[in-house]
């Protein structure tokens, strides 16, 4: 039997493409997943591009499997540096078998055969594709309702390395959630770049169905207990949506609302579509509509052009909200981005002083926000064993919360109140 290693890099969508790539592999081809690379016939890596620093890592990452590898093993780049460097890959490391890219998932089992094959074709249409099983827990199911974005923020590179956005059809989806809870999975998590842009472009006919109408489908069928999504974006935060959010019990009370900046003159230049007044008064319902709900969020500091007054913004926004959890990064200028060729690009060591103390910030407000959490109840959904004899799971608004347990309590619903509390995780004990 061949064996297989894959890594994978980056956001949850990665994950995913993962699992696929693994259930091609394993019920067509025949290969075991193994964990230890120098046991693998095929080594693959699925690369993420978002920022400078994970592409630098690539090629050290292969050029230490290349040396480790078995005699005849074959490695393979796959996702978005794939997509992105395409054949460079090959030049800079001529031992890489294939390259891979984010859209081109499902012609895995043909570059396999393919020595110097790359398919990077970013038009590829894999919405109606039917992949086979495999998901990574048996508790919680990712599932993808859309491919591309088409949004182009002017820092990223994820449409030129994913594509446009297509819509996956809704009975694709829908059979793809029956599937998961005929397998156990009691959470559905919905994968999109951009997941309430929803039903913007189906490929083969026009549809009328958006992503609030797509969370009461998937909410409706049977056995599914809890639906978490991402990311969605704060531009298509309307208030139908958020109504269905609020309202709807099997929705997971935690909110993706991807800031990027504080500044409305930043917003404008990154083209997010939304002003900073935008983006509070919706953070501001969703707070009132459900006073529960944890938000969290992704902030991009020392992006072209930002100056001192804007970053202030960014942090009288984050004062505002109150963010649960923030993903924090500086600036990375990407190939193919518009961002890149602006003039007024901020000096590293002033980007880094901002993050520094954005990061600051945020750690003495985790601070009061994880104090409140004393004594409270959550209901917590178990998925995985911890060290020193704990369980760990979710809550509702997505805290990890770990008790005292083992296997019995895996795959489990039980409320739980904290008694510990820290600034990323809480402890608790089952409540009789
Ligand atoms: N809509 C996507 C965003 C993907 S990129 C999603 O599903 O989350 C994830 C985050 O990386 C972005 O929200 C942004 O904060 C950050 N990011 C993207 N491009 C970046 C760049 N060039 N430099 C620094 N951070 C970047
Ligand atoms: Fe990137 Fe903006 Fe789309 S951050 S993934 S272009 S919504």
């Amino acid at each position: 039997m061949r064996k297989l290693y894959i890594e994978t890099l980056g956001c949850a969508m990665n994950v995913r493409d993962s699992e696929h790539i693994i259930a091609e592999l394993t019920e067509k081809e025949g290969f075991q997943l193994v964990e230890d690379p120098k046991e693998a016939d095929l080594l693959l890596i699925n690369t993420c591009s978002v920022r400078e620093k994970p592409v630098h890592k690539l090629f050290s990452e292969i050029g230490y499997l290349n040396k480790i590898k078995r005699e005849g093993a074959k490695i393979g780049v796959c996702g978005c540096t794939a997509s992105h460097l395409g054949e460079e890959i090959i030049k800079r490391a001529p031992y890489v078998s294939f390259v891979l890219g984010a859209r081109n998932v499902s012609k895995i089992r043909d570059v396999l055969e393919r020595e110097g094959a790359v398919e990077v074709d970013i038009d590829h249409d894999e919405s109606q594709y039917a992949f086979s099983d495999y998901r990574s827990s048996p508790y919680k199911a990712l599932i993808n309702i859309s491919i591309g974005c088409d949004k182009r923020c002017t820092f990223c590179i994820v449409p030129y390395t994913r594509g446009d956005e297509i819509s996956i059809p809704p009975e694709l989806i829908v059979r793809e959630v029956e599937r998961a809870v005929a397998g156990g999975a009691k959470e559905i998590f919905l994968l999109g770049q951009n997941v309430n842009n929803y039903g913007r472009r189906f490929s083969d006919r026009e549809r009328k169905i958006d992503f609030t109408d797509l969370l009461k489908m998937v909410s409706e069928v049977d056995g599914v207990e809890r639906i978490r999504f991402t990311s969605p974006h704060p531009l298509h935060m309307d208030d139908r949506f958020l109504q269905e959010f609020a309202t709807n019990p099997k929705i997971c009370k935690s909110m993706h609302m991807p800031l990027q900046s504080g500044s409305t003159r930043i917003l404008r230049r990154m083209k997010r579509g939304y002003t900073k007044e935008w983006f509070l008064d919706r953070a501001q319902r969703l707070r009132e509509m459900v006073p529960t709900v944890r938000i969290s969020t992704d902030i991009i500091v020392g992006f072209p052009g930002e100056e001192e007054r804007d970053f202030e913004e960014t942090i009288e926004v984050v004062r505002k909200v109150q963010f649960e959890q923030i993903f924090s990064f500086k600036y990375s200028p990407r190939p193919l981005t518009p961002a890149r060729e602006y003039r007024d690009q901020v000096p590293d060591e002033v980007a880094g002083r901002r993050l520094s103390l954005l990061q600051e910030l945020h750690l003495q407000m985790l601070d009061e926000i994880s104090e409140r959490e004393m004594g409270k109840i959550h209901q917590v959904y178990f998925d995985e064993l911890k060290p020193g004899g704990y369980v760990a799971g979710r809550s509702d608004n997505n805290w990890i919360v770990k008790v005292k347990g083992s296997e019995e309590l895996l795959g489990e619903m039980r409320a739980v109140r904290i008694t510990k509390t820290g600034r990323l995780a809480l402890e608790g004990e089952p409540v009789a």
